[in-house]
This record gives C-alpha cells, sequence and structure tokens, in this order.
C-alpha cells in the first residue's frame, strides 16, 4: 500500500473521529444537550458555533415556526444554499430546531 491509498484511508477516519469528539455524552431527543454535528459542519461557519450570529444572522433564540425554519434550509435564502435532508436531516434539524428555540 502506497502512502497516498494510506492516507486516502486514514484522513476518514480522523474525521469521524472529531465528529465522535463533538457529539454529547449523552442526550434525549426531547431535549438536545447540544447542536447536531451536521449543524457544526454545514451550518456553523455561517451562522457561529452557537449559532450567534456570524456571516448568516443568529438563529439561537429563534421566533420562526420549525415549518419555516426547515422551508428556509430546505429551500435556501439569498446568499444561503439549500440543505436537502442528506446533508441535514429532518431528525437533525427538529433537535437542533428545538435546542435553538426550546420549541
Ligand atoms: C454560506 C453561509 C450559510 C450557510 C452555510 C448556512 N446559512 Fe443559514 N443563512 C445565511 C444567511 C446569509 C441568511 C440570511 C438570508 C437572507 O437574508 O435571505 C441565513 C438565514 C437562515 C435562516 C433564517 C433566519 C431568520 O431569522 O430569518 C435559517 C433558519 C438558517 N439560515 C438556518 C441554517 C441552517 C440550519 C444551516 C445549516 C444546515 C444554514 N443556515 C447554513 C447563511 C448561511
Amino acid at each position: 500500500m502506497n502512502i497516498t491509498r494510506a492516507m486516502s484511508l486514514v484522513s476518514p477516519l480522523m474525521l469521524t473521529l472529531a465528529a465522535c469528539s463533538t457529539k454529547p455524552a449523552s442526550h434525549t431527543a426531547a431535549a438536545p444537550a447540544t447542536l447536531s454535528a451536521s449543524f457544526n459542519s454545514a451550518c456553523a461557519g455561517c451562522h457561529g458555533d452557537s449559532a450567534q450570529g456570524g456571516f448568516g444572522p443568529a438563529l439561537a433564540g429563534s421566533q420562526l415556526s420549525l415549518a419555516d425554519f426547515t422551508a428556509i434550509v430546505r429551500a435556501g435564502s439569498g446568499p444561503m444554499p439549500a440543505f436537502g435532508a442528506a446533508d441535514y436531516s429532518d431528525a437533525q434539524l427538529s433537535s437542533d430546531f428545538a435546542f435553538l428555540t426550546g420549541k
């Protein structure tokens, strides 16, 4: 096995380990303790690590309904690209929405 092949196998593993380390030690679906790993990778770059805002507006404490929040994520808005369920599942979306809004 050459070094390039070896790195192509090691890199996804390291990414997986990095993603796992950001997961909460324990949480329930009803009261998520943190934002999802997908939020960290897909949304935090624009909305901030704690969804406090950055390039995109703050999402923490959002007054949007789950339906409106979902519609914006699935369709995109202005400079924000659309995210399908393959990138950001309905379960992750509703968990993050609950974390951000307490709804
Ligand atoms: C490329 C940067 C970028 C990324 C990545 C991004 N957003 Fe956004 N988002 C924005 C911008 C900019 C706006 C404001 C859009 C507008 O004014 O039309 C926005 C708006 C929103 C809104 C509406 C907020 C409001 O109060 O009106 C929601 C909800 C939202 N984003 C959720 C998400 C989620 C969830 C993700 C990850 C799946 C995400 N965004 C990824 C830039 C981004």
